[in-house]
């Protein structure tokens, strides 16, 4: 039973749902949420406002048994750190695109001085048998961060993107700076074990560090447990919001729309990583290959814009206008439509509808930490009818879920004929590819993913829950 309490910091903090609305959350939030109201503790992190000059002031608000502690930063703030190293240096170096990076040292003195005004001002808020649990590749050195203001808690550190390769990670200025600040935690967490060997591999060849085999890790006096905790959806949440009203009502306006032709779901953040371009790519050239399908089946594209303020998710946005509308110029008839490109985002039981009601998801990201679309298309699946999943190889999600179609993301080849399959799967085998994805799904869920994580955080039962 847990007496310490729970303290988990992020970017951005789930805002406080109205009554009711708790579907419009995403899965990390619903889960960690979750979390919180077990454990109590607290929620802290940016609220997503900009203000005049940093105050520190923290914004306590309390919902449904949690609390959350918010903060507001400068413009600059936001502009340097957010913005700018965070999603214009580590996002795209991260995820495999140093063509994308840009390297500026004013991005890396905002994104140390943000994560110092998180430290200065959530350590006050410790008590000395808390749990400090930090989020993802904007928070990397605040745990150095804490340390140096006496923190002595236990502090873990969970990265929800990948870990890139040694050899592209040394083209970061300063990278050994970064690495050796995730020395201050004692766990660290990665989604796969893909991650965890890039990091492991830095470690030993930039760092001159040792790994152990049971994910203990030394360099100089400093010794960290790292490990794989993939995560899970929240199962039992999502089965509810796939059987409710609303989503029942989502599925039907979809099938009906669709007319008798087959249904090829998509749903991303509009996001280079994702792998829309080459995605819809592959399915133009599945369109000309495959004439005589044209007017059967129809593409549907859900991509919510996200960080327009960075220029190069203005171009990404930019290409698929184009893209899609070419695609769509090119073989439409009076009468069908080959894309439906979507830049709306729907809460989720509409999309648990949506998965419901499409014969087949094309997830293609062309690297991503883990992808939990995949995992809730397999979730909203009729168990007797179940459609068929297409999954990049590059998402950590392909790991668990091999039963998927694996596809190269990169070969519009390869999707083109993983769609041909896919249309032509017999059901038995549909079902026997989904019976063993829903079991990995079901079990490997988000509580036991963050049971495994806090279990280590604990100190307890370190070395079985890094061996799984
Ligand atoms: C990814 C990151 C999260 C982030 C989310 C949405 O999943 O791992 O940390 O919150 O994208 O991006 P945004 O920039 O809108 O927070």
């Amino acid at each position: 039973d847990p007496v310490s309490r729970l303290i988990v910091i992020s970017n951005r903090v789930a805002a406080p749902q109205p009554e009711g609305e708790g579907g419009a959350q995403g899965g990390l939030a619903v889960a960690l949420s979750a979390a919180l109201r077990e454990y109590r503790g607290f929620w802290f992190g940016w609220s997503g406002n900009r203000i005049e000059e940093f105050t520190g002031k923290i914004d306590f608000q309390r919902h449904e048994g949690v609390t959350s502690a918010t903060i507001d930063l400068e413009e600059q703030d936001v502009e340097e750190y957010y913005n700018g190293y965070a999603n214009r240096t580590l996002w795209p170096l991260f995820h495999y695109r140093i063509d994308l990076a840009e390297y500026d040292r004013s991005f890396g003195a905002g994104y140390e001085r943000v994560n110092e005004r998180f430290a200065e001002t959530v350590y006050p808020l410790i008590e000395p048998e808390d749990l400090v649990w930090v989020h993802d590749y904007h928070l990397i050195p605040l745990g150095r961060q804490l340390r140096q203001r006496g923190v002595a808690n236990r502090i873990g550190f969970f990265l929800h993107i990948p870990w890139p390769p040694a050899r592209l990670l040394t083209t970061l200025p300063d990278h050994e700076h970064l690495a050796l600040s995730l020395l201050a935690y004692d766990v660290i967490g990665f989604h796969t074990r893909e991650w965890l060997e890039s990091f492991q591999n830095y470690v030993e060849r930039e760092l001159g560090g040792r790994c152990d085999p049971d994910g203990w890790i030394h360099v100089g006096d400093r010794s960290v447990h790292a490990a794989a905790y993939p995560i899970g959806i929240d199962y039992r949440e999502f089965s509810e919001a796939a059987a409710s009203e609303a989503a029942r009502s989502a599925c039907e306006r979809l099938r009906k729309s669709a007319d008798g032709r087959r249904t090829i779901i998509g749903v991303d953040r509009l996001d280079y990583s994702k792998g829309l371009e080459e995605r819809f790519l592959g399915y133009r050239r599945f369109l000309e290959e495959n004439a005589e399908r044209r007017g059967e089946v129809f593409l549907l594209q859900i991509a919510p814009p996200s960080r327009g303020e960075v220029h190069t998710y203005e171009t990404i946005r930019e290409t698929l206008d184009e893209l899609s509308g070419r695609i769509n110029g090119e073989f439409a008839e009076v009468d069908w439509v080959p894309i439906r490109y979507v830049n709306q985002g729907y809460g989720r039981e509409d999309l648990a509808g949506f998965y419901r009601a499409s014969n087949i998801a094309l997830i293609t990201p062309l690297r991503d930490g883990m992808n939990l679309v995949a995992k809730e298309y397999v979730a909203a699946q009729d168990p007797d009818d179940p459609g068929v999943l297409i999954l990049s190889r590059f998402a950590g999600a392909a790991l668990q879920l091999k039963d998927a179609l694996l596809v190269n993301p990169y070969s519009k080849e390869e999707i083109s004929d993983a769609i041909r399959q896919a249309l032509a799967m017999p059901r038995e085998e549909r079902v026997r590819r989904w019976r063993s994805m829903i079991e990995t799904v079901r079990s490997e869920d988000v509580v036991w993913w963050r049971r495994r994580f806090v279990a280590a955080l604990a100190g307890e039962d370190v070395e079985a829950a890094g061996s799984a």
